[in-house]
């Protein structure tokens, strides 16, 4: 049997998982995403729908990825082929953590994009831009702000190198570090954007809809999405966790830090709801209007309210740094890879994952302009992404793993990792043999478009 690996980088900080993890699980999705399909599937009902996905699917599967890490001590390809190793398996298995670090990539890809944006509307913001009338107004800039590649390209740019100056830095004292400030930071400002939303009206509507449950607007769209944005809030199966996993000291409780990364996550997305919907209800907008939900409704909602544009300021602010906080952590497997197995300096790894980065992001960037017409099967280089990363490749890369630990890897390797008491260590296998992978197939089947329910 292989020895134990002995780890080479941990995380210094009592807190430095959970704040690195917490930073890579908040962010585009939790205040971009969560708020607008809470806003598409029904309010309450979908909110309900989804915590029972988080409970039931997410941390099972995040408390697996942990302990694959943690074990493998390595970037998520060689972690996953040494727990397979140390399994008798063969190193085939660390496909999946292949899969992984792809996803990731992938998604950081067009996740830098919208992270863009994010910068890009700070800016107006800051200078005024940010002005209009009505939603068709709103509705205009965000069209401008895509028609134009080069300043597109500029911001996502941007947030790639700022990215790569983190994570180039090392798991120390450029990852932890910086989460370090971020974290509370993006927190303190959340909570400012709260307590103006308690005193400026329409904030009961929003509890109501974020809180009330109607059995009548459960439904099966709303059930498949929550599943899959279990998977993406939590940073599930991209390889985030595993390679961040793989730096947690070994006193550390799995399951505690797992449950707190996790309700973090879900308290921010509940938070970001809270700071959202009471301004487009106290300005009788639709709460359904779909991903420009926070680009054009909120802001011309923040710019009818006083101290408007302050407003407008604090939330970019809040959702670039959320958004960098997850980019860093996409990055990791990549650059923990090439250096372990490529014998590359931090530095070197994170620049050259960095252009090739740069190259797929501009052709996602390319989307919204020069590239709108380059589609196939009806979908441009940027819904692709999307597409595959988060209907295929994630929710594959959690049914690989789920039944790996769950079935095919000796048992005592999770028991060492996860230290559980018999019960629950029964029902965290009862979740990753059986209700996870369900749910996982019940997402392939709705990516095939067969259900019809
Ligand atoms: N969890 C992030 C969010 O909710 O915005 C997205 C994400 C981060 C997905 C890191 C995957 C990942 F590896
Ligand atoms: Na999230």
């Amino acid at each position: 049997m292989t020895a134990r690996q002995q780890p080479k980088n941990l995380w210094i900080g009592r807190w430095g998982f959970v704040l690195a993890a917490t930073g890579s699980a908040v962010g585009l999705g939790n205040i971009w995403k969560f708020p607008y399909m809470t806003g598409e599937y029904g309010g309450g009902a979908f909110v309900l729908v989804y915590l029972a996905c988080i409970l039931c699917i997410g941390i099972p599967a995040m408390m697996t990825e942990i302990a694959f890490g943690r074990r493998g001590r390595g970037s998520p390809i060689d972690a996953v082929k040494r727990v397979a190793q140390e399994s008798g398996r063969g190193k085939i298995w660390s496909g999946f953590g292949w899969m992984s670090m792809l996803a990731g990539f992938m998604i950081l890809s067009f996740y830098v994009v919208v992270a863009g944006w994010s910068l890009a509307y700070l800016w107006k913001a800051l200078s005024g831009g940010l002005q209009g009338g009505s939603v068709d107004d709103m509705a205009a800039i965000f069209g401008a702000n895509n028609a134009n590649p080069l300043s597109l390209g500029a911001w996502s740019t941007l947030v790639t190198v700022v990215t790569m100056c983190i994570v180039g830095k090392g798991v120390q004292e450029g990852i932890e570090r910086s989460m370090r400030w971020m974290m509370p930071g993006m927190v303190l400002l959340l909570l400012v954007m709260i307590v103006y939303a308690m005193f400026s009206g329409g904030f009961g509507e929003a509890v109501t809809f974020l809180f009330s449950f109607e059995v009548g607007k459960l439904s099966s769209a709303g059930l498949l999405a929550a599943m899959g944005h279990a998977f993406f809030t939590l940073s599930l199966s991209a390889g985030a966790i595993m390679a961040y996993g793989a730096y947690l000291p070994d006193s550390k409780s799995i399951a505690r830090t797992t449950f707190t990364v996790a309700i973090c996550d879900t308290l921010i997305a509940l938070m970001a709801g809270l700071a959202i919907f009471p301004a487009i209800f106290a300005n009788g907008m639709d709460p359904a209007s779909g991903p420009g939900l926070i680009f054009m409704s909120l802001p011309l909602a923040f710019q009818q309210m006083p101290m408007g544009s302050v407003l407008q300021v604090i939330f970019f602010v809040m959702l670039s740094v959320a958004a960098l906080t997850s980019a860093v952590s996409m990055i990791e497997a990549t650059v923990a890879w090439l250096t372990e197995r490529k014998g590359m300096s931090r530095k070197a790894a994170a620049w050259s994952s960095g252009i090739v980065l740069w190259l797929l992001s501009t052709l996602a960037m390319l989307s919204f302009n020069l590239g709108a017409d380059w589609t196939l099967a009806g979908k441009n280089f940027f819904d692709w992404l999307d597409y595959l990363t988060s209907r295929w490749m994630m929710p594959l890369g959690g049914l690989g793993l789920c039944l790996m630990a769950g079935f095919l890897l000796r048992d005592e390797i999770f028991r060492d990792e996860l230290r559980l008491s018999r019960w629950q260590h029964a029902l965290w296998l009862l979740m990753v043999r059986y209700v996870s992978p369900l749910g996982i197939v019940l997402i392939f089947i709705d990516a095939l478009g067969v259900m019809t329910i």
